[in-house]
This record gives C-alpha cells, structure tokens and sequence, in this order.
C-alpha cells in the first residue's frame, strides 16, 4: 500500500527528497541559523522535552501564526505521547506593548494537564506573561515554556523560559514562523531583515 501510494506521489521517499534552495530575499542582512542548526537544535531540545516530561501526557499550546511552524517541527522530536491546541492572540491598535486579548481560544480545557506553552519569540515578555497568567487561571497540573527564540536584552517583563533554542541579538529577525508584513514565516532559516531595503 505504502510503495503504491509513494509511486504514485513520483517516487519520492523521505530520504530521496530534493532540497528546495530558496534564494535569501534581497532584504535579508545575514543568516543568523541556517535550516540545519534550527532542525539539530529543535531535536535537542524535543529530547531535553521527552526526559523532563517523561511518564507524563504533555499537552502543547501553539500561539497563532508565529510559532505554528516551531511547533509542528518540535512535536515530531518529542517521543512521548502529546496532544496540540491553539489560540491566537491580537493586539489594541494603538496601545501599549502587552495590551492583547485573545482572539481564538483553545478548543479544550487544560485543567490538571501538565501543558508547555510554544512560543516563536520571547521578546518584552509582556504576550508570554499575558497568556502564562490567562492558562495558569485555567488550573493546568503543570505550565512551562518553550521558545524557538529568545531576546533576553529586551526583556521588560520576566518570564520563566524553561526551554529555548537560541538566543538572538537584538535586530529584527524572520524565518521559521517570525514574519514582516506577514511574509517570510517559509524561510527555513533565521535572518536578520535589513529595515533600509523593506
Ligand atoms: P513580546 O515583546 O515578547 O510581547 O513579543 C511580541 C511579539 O512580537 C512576538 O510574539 C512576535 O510575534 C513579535 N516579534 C518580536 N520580535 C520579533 C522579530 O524580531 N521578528 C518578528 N516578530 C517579532
Ligand atoms: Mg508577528
């Protein structure tokens, strides 16, 4: 059934499937994370994942869009049994970092499950705290948080990150998730935009 179904998709397995080179836009400055360190480090950290929470069901809470890619890379290098949820949130126009509601709730309860919040950024600290506050009241067993990027020279808020895979400087990046204008979220790596060119 499974070589039908691979001959009929062209023959591609897993293994033999050509790389997309996707030429940087113009407007990228540098590459901070190439698409191999992020995959080697999201492995890592989906291992340290699967130890800490072993025994234990885990429930993750991706944040709309951003963390959507982190997320779905990072499920598949945990090994124990898991369960997603999302919620998205949006910002007052006009008002102060922080002041965001949510505008698409998880679709279950969290009560008595021991939930890891997925974050792309961690950059103020005003959403993670914002949304660490709104699950906590929700009385799961256990909240911890894990984030692709951490920009700790920017912290206005503290935040306890259980789990990263990079800090970053403090210039503007995309890729993986992290857009401009709601463009380059596909970009398989992390780069620096450069502002003057955007
Ligand atoms: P906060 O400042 O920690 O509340 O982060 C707010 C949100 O700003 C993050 O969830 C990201 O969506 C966005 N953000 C912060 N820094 C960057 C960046 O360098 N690139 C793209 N989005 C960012
Ligand atoms: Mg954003």
């Amino acid at each position: 059934m499974w070589r039908t179904l691979q001959r009929a998709a062209g023959g591609f397995s897993r293994r033999s499937r050509p790389q997309i080179e996707m030429t940087p836009p113009d407007n990228i400055e540098r590459i901070l994370f190439t698409e191999e360190q992020v995959s080697a480090r999201i492995r890592e950290v989906g291992a340290e994942i699967s130890a800490k929470y072993a025994g234990r069901d885990l429930k993750l809470i991706s944040v709309l869009k951003g963390s959507v890619f982190f997320l779905t890379e990072l499920a598949r290098a945990i090994d124990i049994p898991l369960k997603v949820d999302f919620l998205a949130i949006s910002s007052f126009g006009g008002a102060p970092p922080g002041m965001v509601r949510i505008a698409k709730d998880l679709d279950d309860p969290i009560q008595d499950e021991d939930v890891l919040l997925i974050e792309d950024i961690v950059d103020t600290g005003f959403t993670t705290r914002f949304l660490l506050q709104t699950l906590a009241g929700r009385a799961p067993r256990s909240i911890g948080i894990c984030t692709l990027l951490d920009r700790t020279v920017r912290r206005i808020v503290q935040v306890p990150v259980d789990f990263r895979c990079f800090e970053i400087p403090d210039r503007f990046v995309v890729g993986c998730g992290l857009d401009y204008k709601q463009l380059y979220r596909n970009l398989g790596y992390i780069a620096v935009l450069d502002p003057e060119k955007s």
